[in-house]
């Protein structure tokens, strides 16, 4: 097996989420048409600035069944209306595949959804903090805070991503700052 890999260790950096030799993808607000429940204060920051809201390097060798895929993402901070700058958030194709996130720096949040009840939960995620997350769940990391939020991932190789679905019926639930205070409301 160790012939298929031509790297097996990777430098990165905590605070920049700077991951060597990954691919990186970068979603800026233009693509996160949607995600945010106050439509014209979505609009109306486009407007302004195509910000970037957050980048994933990603690691993912695929050799085989047991195989790890693995990345970085750092999300910035900042809100549209009261509303956190949040990822997309996605479900897994293969619906069964969990994931580990590891936070390395910042102050955030990750929202998980179970995609069968609807059932959400809140999970705090910075440094020195991991979350679970289970098959069959939707889940969107959140900065509540000042600084980048940076964290790692971990994941099975045939996890993939299916992002319509839970950009079709959206999150139940959004996260907002209430008086400088995260707060989860129902989206209406
Ligand atoms: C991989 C995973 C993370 C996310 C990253 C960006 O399964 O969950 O690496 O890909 O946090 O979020 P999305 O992919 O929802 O834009
Ligand atoms: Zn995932």
């Amino acid at each position: 097996m160790l012939e298929h890999f031509k790297k097996l260790s990777y430098a990165y950096n905590s605070y920049t989420g700077e991951l060597d030799n990954g691919l990186v993808v970068e979603r800026r607000l233009s693509q996160l048409k949607g995600c945010f429940a106050n439509e014209s204060a979505y609009d109306q920051a486009l407007a302004n600035e195509d910000s970037l809201l957050y980048k994933v390097t990603a690691i993912e060798p695929a050799h085989g069944e047991g195989d790890l895929h693995y990345g970085m993402g750092i999300l910035y901070p900042g809100k549209i209306g009261n509303e956190y700058y949040l990822t997309k958030g996605h479900l897994h194709r293969t619906r069964q595949a969990a994931e580990i996130y590891i936070g390395l720096s910042g102050d955030g949040c990750m929202l998980l959804e179970d995609e069968q009840t609807g059932e959400s939960r809140l999970e705090y995620l910075g440094k020195n903090k991991i979350v679970y997350v289970p098959g069959y769940t939707a889940h969107r990391t959140i900065n509540i805070g000042t600084e980048p939020l940076t964290y790692f991932g971990v994941y099975p190789a045939n996890a993939g991503h299916d992002y319509g679905a839970i950009a079709q019926r959206n999150f139940l639930k959004i996260l907002v700052d209430e008086n400088g205070q995260p707060t989860l409301k129902d989206r209406r």
